[in-house]
């Protein structure tokens, strides 16, 4: 069985370049009101969306996060802020206590944001538009929070690349549904027998896409990516920002 939005979701591509065609405010808006409709841990609504289209702005952020070239070349980039900020006015309204300082919030907040930015992707998807995710805005989150006003009790979590799609790239094959579904009860068997479905499916996939220059498999990739510690400055950021104290007070 299928139909069109499945057909949509299951055909997703990231999408690194752009053409120059502008995007119109109303598909923008349309985008973000996709965005805003996505469910949310008890309502907290912990997120907030910075639309940015000023071709400085979008530089700064393409340096800030690594520089990754299709930030400035997309023309709308969304930075999607974990917010807890409008918490903390309404506990001052009704002069009750704020807590934040749980790993919870730290949860609460992206799981949020990472809501609201796959339905923006897959309703720019409807629209004929693409895009890509960029967790690459961590990299230097506190100059992307001076550069975009953020205030306490918020972080910036990724940011989004939407544009005219001026490429056409294969799938990446994922993992094998043996190694990530499973019946009932996990399955560490299912598990090995997927990585070495997969990692012969990834070896001949970037070895066709690189001319044989790359064939490291998902599994080398991923011991690689995991061999260290990965911004582990962004730690210290959210405490600056006011989370964490309850963890913090804990261990120290
Ligand atoms: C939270 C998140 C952050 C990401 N950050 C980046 C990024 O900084 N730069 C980038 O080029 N791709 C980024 N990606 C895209 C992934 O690399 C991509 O989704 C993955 O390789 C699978 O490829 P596909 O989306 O084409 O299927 C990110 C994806 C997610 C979900």
């Amino acid at each position: 069985m299928s139909n069109e939005v499945i057909k949509l979701i299951q055909s997703h591509r990231s999408i690194r370049a752009f053409t120059d065609q502008e995007i119109r405010e109303e598909q923008i808006t349309d985008i973000v009101e996709a965005g805003r409709r996505a469910p949310t841990s008890h309502n907290v609504q912990a997120y907030s969306i910075v639309v940015i289209q000023d071709p400085k702005k979008k530089d700064e952020l393409a340096r800030l996060s690594g520089n990754q070239s299709y930030i400035s070349k997309c023309p709308v980039f969304f930075v999607l802020i974990a917010d807890f900020y409008r918490l903390k006015k309404a506990s001052e309204i009704h002069e009750q206590p704020f807590e934040v300082g749980e790993v919870e919030q730290l949860l609460v907040g992206s799981v949020d944001c990472a809501l609201v930015a796959e339905n923006m992707l897959v309703a720019s998807r409807s629209l004929g538009l693409g895009g890509v995710m960029i967790g690459g805005i961590r990299n230097n989150p506190e100059e992307v929070a001076k550069l975009l006003n953020l205030p306490e009790y918020t972080f910036p979590i990724m940011g989004l690349c939407i544009g005219y799609p001026d490429q056409n790239p294969d799938q990446k094959p994922r993992l094998p549904k043996g190694a990530i579904v499973f019946n009932e009860n996990y399955d560490t068997d299912q598990v090995e027998a997927g990585l070495k479905e997969y990692d012969a499916v990834t070896e001949e996939y970037y070895r066709q896409r690189t001319n044989g220059l790359k064939t490291d498999s998902w599994s080398k990739q991923m011991a690689t990516f995991s061999s260290n510690p990965k911004r582990s400055h962004v730690g210290d950021y959210v405490k600056g920002q006011g989370f964490l104290t309850a963890y913090h007070k804990k261990n120290s």
